[in-house]
């Protein structure tokens, strides 16, 4: 009861408070989605209400009607409730100046068939740093669509962030698009907009053509002027990062256009995602994408491409270390959003790291029955994927807005499990929950060292999310972890005592309760085994 009470007012407190804002009329009356931020704190809000998106992205050349019939039951299999799918502006405007919405239009019914949202991925000047997805009219003239010169005057197959024509001519067809949309979707069955994909350049740190050099020795922008505290010419401020900075300034203000642009006709939250960097070690500028949204210019994104509400990272990176970097990173960055992470299992482990770190959404790519794999960057065979990933989505689908809310109102924690195998600790403030992995589900391991058998390793899948439900009470959902509550640092207590431990389930947004666990289910930890389960769990000192 007390639960249903909090997240009603939940609901209410999230519908007060205010997002970008439509800036022309709206076809239909449905509630815009839009990102609020309070309090450092984000959610996705759709049809009025925080959604946790739990997505599934096609491959590349799934975006056709034929291929549709093979994205839909690997959909529904991995349980995913959005489907983020390209629009390519070489689709919808083959020829300059017509439009052919076609493929939209069939989307569009086809995701509300299966009740489903979508997240529509713009590839046009950019899909992982060259041209392919513009049209041939765009992509075969070079000299009215230039590319992006390197210091020696070689030209790379990445456009130039300079020229005019390009921009005008990507603007005018997103423009396009986004009408369409505003009058094809009265539903807002499409919740957001990627604008280009995996943005920047490999090769060059920068773009070295004529105009491009221009603008370099011109001073500095009053944006960056005030959020570095800089002035001069872009050599004269900031050094070695000139090159790296002026190439990020260039692409996000080119994409911040089109965003700005497409908002004046449909103002649907827009993102953009990052082929990442080596959070540790990243390299040098044109090792990885130059201009991209990389963990170092995330403040040059914001000031320059202000109708970008959120920067997303695409997690390829494999090593747990490594993504737990990334996420700290993007998290302090703004509103967390994973619009790809590998479909390789191993990765599904960090559903808890990111969903516990108040992300809006986690999108697995390559969900689709087309018959292609991305192996060795991603799964051999997408049921591995589809098989890794349902587990936690089919834990957290029947209470997806129920979680949204805590995440946005109150507080949430998470975590996977390490390549290492070792226990992660969560600080709940008056108590730490402490994740161990490779238990049995009773008493210690070195309690019986003459068992054989102990515990073999799994294939890295792991984790755990906590929410906070009220004074010391928690929901805990979870998969092949032990959770071992604490009395946090500096309380005077003798110790820890269970006041209940209760698993259930979300019916229609009402927790309901399936039985009471105690004795050997409460003795040594908190015991999720594959079959993840969810908790109630409150919390108290004796
Ligand atoms: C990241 C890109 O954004 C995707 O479109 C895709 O090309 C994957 N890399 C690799 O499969």
């Amino acid at each position: 009861m007390r639960l249903t009470i909090r997240i009603a007012s939940i609901a209410v407190a999230a519908l007060t408070c205010v997002g970008t804002a439509a800036t022309t009329p709206v076809i239909g009356t449905a509630p815009m989605p839009v990102v609020v931020t309070r309090d450092g704190r984000s959610a996705l809000m759709v049809d009025g209400a925080p959604y946790l998106l739990l997505g599934a992205q096609v491959n590349n050349s799934s975006s056709w009607p034929a291929s549709l019939d093979a994205v839909w039951p690997a959909v529904t299999k991995l349980g995913a409730n959005t489907v983020s799918a390209p629009i390519a502006w070489e689709q919808i405007e083959p020829v300059e100046g017509r439009f052919d919405f076609s493929f939209l239009d069939t989307l569009l019914g086809a995701a509300r068939e299966h009740h489903v949202r979508l997240v529509l991925l713009w590839f046009a000047t950019w899909k992982n740093n060259g041209p392919n997805y513009a049209p041939a009219w765009v992509k075969l003239d070079g000299k009215r669509f230039p590319r992006l010169t390197r210091a020696d005057g070689k030209v790379l197959n990445s456009m130039s962030p300079h020229a005019s024509a390009t921009l005008e001519a990507d603007k005018r067809a997103f423009v396009a698009f986004m009408r369409h949309l505003r009058d094809a979707d009265a539903q807002r069955t499409a919740i957001l907009v990627q604008v280009q994909n995996e943005p920047g350049t490999y090769g060059s740190p920068r773009d070295f053509g004529l105009d491009a050099q221009r603008l370099f020795e011109r001073p500095v922008p009053a944006e960056l002027r005030k959020l570095f505290n800089v002035t001069g010419s872009w050599s004269g401020a900031f050094g070695k990062d000139a090159d790296e900075y002026f190439q990020a300034w260039s692409v996000a203000k080119y994409i911040g256009d089109i965003a700005a642009a497409g908002k004046q006709e449909y103002a649907l939250p827009m993102y953009v995602n990052c082929a990442l960097r080596d959070p540790f070690n990243p390299g040098k500028a044109g090792g990885y994408a130059s201009g991209g949204p990389t963990d170092n210019v995330l403040g040059i994104y914001r000031a320059a491409a202000p109708a970008i509400d959120i920067v997303g990272p695409d997690i390829y990176i494999k090593e747990s270390n490594k993504v737990a970097r990334v996420i700290e990173l993007y998290r302090k960055g703004g509103p967390l959003l994973v619009p790809e992470i590998g479909n390789d299992p191993v990765f599904a482990r960090y559903f808890y790291d990111i969903v516990g770190n108040q992300a809006l959404g986690i999108v697995p790519f390559g969900i689709d029955y087309t018959g292609y794999s991305n192996f060795p960057l991603g799964a051999r065979d997408v049921n591995e994927a589809i098989d890794a990933f349902a587990v936690p989505y089919r834990l957290l689908a029947p209470m997806a807005r129920e979680w949204a809310k805590l995440s946005y109102e109150s507080r949430v924690w998470g975590a996977g499990e390490p390549d290492d195998h070792a226990n992660r600790t969560l600080d709940l403030g008056r108590w730490t929950a402490t994740l161990s992995f490779n238990e049995w589900q009773f008493g210690q391991k070195e309690w019986f060292p003459n068992v054989k058998d102990k515990p073999a390793w799994r294939p890295l899948s792991g984790g755990a999310l906590l929410a906070e439900l009220g004074p010391d009470e928690y929901l805990l959902a979870g998969q092949n972890v032990r959770v071992s509550f604490g009395v946090g640092s500096g309380r005077n207590a003798n110790g820890l005592i269970y006041d209940f431990v209760e698993e259930g389930r979300y019916v229609a947004g009402k927790w309901t309760r399936i039985r009471l666990w105690n004795g050997d289910q409460t003795d040594y930890g908190l015991n999720l085994t594959e079959d993840a389960r969810l908790l109630r769990v409150k919390l108290a000192t004796y």
